[in-house]
């Protein structure tokens, strides 16, 4: 299948144009990826039970692994999933925006698209072009991230192409993304809200909102045999590099006397910040061992830029990878969550 490119400019005509035929694409049953403030969505019309499947062969993801819908207003949501109060209070605080609910699905909601569950994860992106797409095509449009089952989840046009060119119809590049990481999942139709998958509105923001905020284990630590995370998609060994990752848990001075007393410091990557690149060439490591997160104190920076250094790694052959490991607080719990399952939760101390 030839996929076709297109890039959103300046031209707020051609733009229309672009998005007005990817909105026919989804209409007709086809594939778009296309950019949402979060990170690149794989989208098909998710009232269509055989365009979502496409989707699942597209990234090789399992069937069993529930897909995202995504709604223009959080009103539209009535129609597909049902409504309480929780919800009410968290699309009015953080709609559009970077987080996901679990709700009680409808029966308009394909099984396909849930992967069987009876609930169904909806968001409402804030990204322009995202919102414009699914209002042009008049459904609600299925995204899982735009990626190949596993790998990283694509943060510009061109880690789609990476891993979707020749498998879907159209890719809509409209530049970075602002976040660079999944948004945050709450589950909200059982007692408690349950935080799923940490993103870009925070575990204090959902705290200050709901009072009491349960936090499924899946986010923190890894599951022993047979424990089941309550977002399927958490299971699977996600975002992985070729190379292994490990994580250092320790002061920063620890951190550089550990990577100085590595011997075959040509075969490492160390992922650290801006700051570190001194320290680290003088401890012996070659400037393109050293991918750089940004300025230490810029988490954004961080979270953005996360995605594209795991890519990044992919195309060398080191032996290991180094990192240090992110605090738990604020938005630094998803950068957590992301790079202890990259590093299959090997932590040196
Ligand atoms: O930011 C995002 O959420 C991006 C953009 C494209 O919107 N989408 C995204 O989708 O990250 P995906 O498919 O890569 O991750 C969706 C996660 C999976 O872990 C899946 O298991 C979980 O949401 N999920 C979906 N429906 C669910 C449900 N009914 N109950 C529990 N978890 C669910
Ligand atoms: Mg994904």
């Amino acid at each position: 299948m030839k996929t076709e490119i297109a890039r959103i400019g300046n031209n707020a005509l051609e733009n229309e144009k672009i998005l007005a035929h990817a909105a026919e694409i989804i209409k007709s049953g086809g594939l778009v990826a296309f950019p949402t403030e979060t990170v690149y969505g794989l989208g098909a019309n998710a009232v269509d039970s055989y365009a979502a499947e496409k989707i699942y062969s597209a990234k090789g993801r399992p069937s069993n692994n529930p897909l995202i819908i995504h709604i223009a207003s959080a009103l539209d949501v009535d129609k597909y999933a049902c409504v309480n109060d929780k919800y009410a209070l968290l699309a009015e605080a953080f709609m559009p925006g970077p987080v996901t609910a679990i709700l009680k699905k409808r029966d308009n909601i394909p099984m396909s698209v849930t992967g069987g569950l009876d609930s169904v994860a909806v968001r409402v992106p804030s990204h322009p072009i995202a919102h414009r797409l699914i209002e042009l095509s008049g459904v609600p449009i299925a995204a899982p991230s735009a990626n190949t089952s596993g790998r990283p989840s694509p943060t510009c046009a061109t880690h789609v192409i990476e891993d979707l060119d020749g498998k879907i119809d159209m890719i809509i590049d409209g530049g970075q993304v602002e976040i660079g990481l999944e948004s945050t999942i709450v589950k909200l139709d059982g007692e408690y809200p349950t935080l799923l998958r940490p993103g870009g509105v925070t575990l204090e923001q959902l705290g200050a909102l709901f009072g009491e905020v349960k936090v499924d284990k899946a986010v923190t630590q890894k599951l022993s045999e047979g424990e089941r995370p309550l977002a399927p998609g958490m299971m699977y060994r996600h975002y992985a590099p070729k190379s292994p990752l490990e994580l250092f848990d320790g002061s920063d001075e620890d951190f550089f006397e550990f990577i100085t007393s590595i011997k075959d410091k040509e075969k490492i990557a160390v992922i650290a910040y801006d700051e570190d690149i001194q320290t680290l060439i003088k401890a012996g490591v070659g400037r393109d061992n050293i991918l750089s997160l940004g300025n230490s104190e810029d988490i954004k920076s961080h979270a953005a830029r996360l995605f594209s250094l795991l890519r990044e790694c992919d195309k060398h052959d080191f032996e290991k990878i180094y990192s240090r490991l992110p605090s738990r607080e604020g938005i630094s719990l998803a950068l957590y969550n992301r790079i202890i399952k990259a590093a299959g939760y090997r932590v040196i101390s």
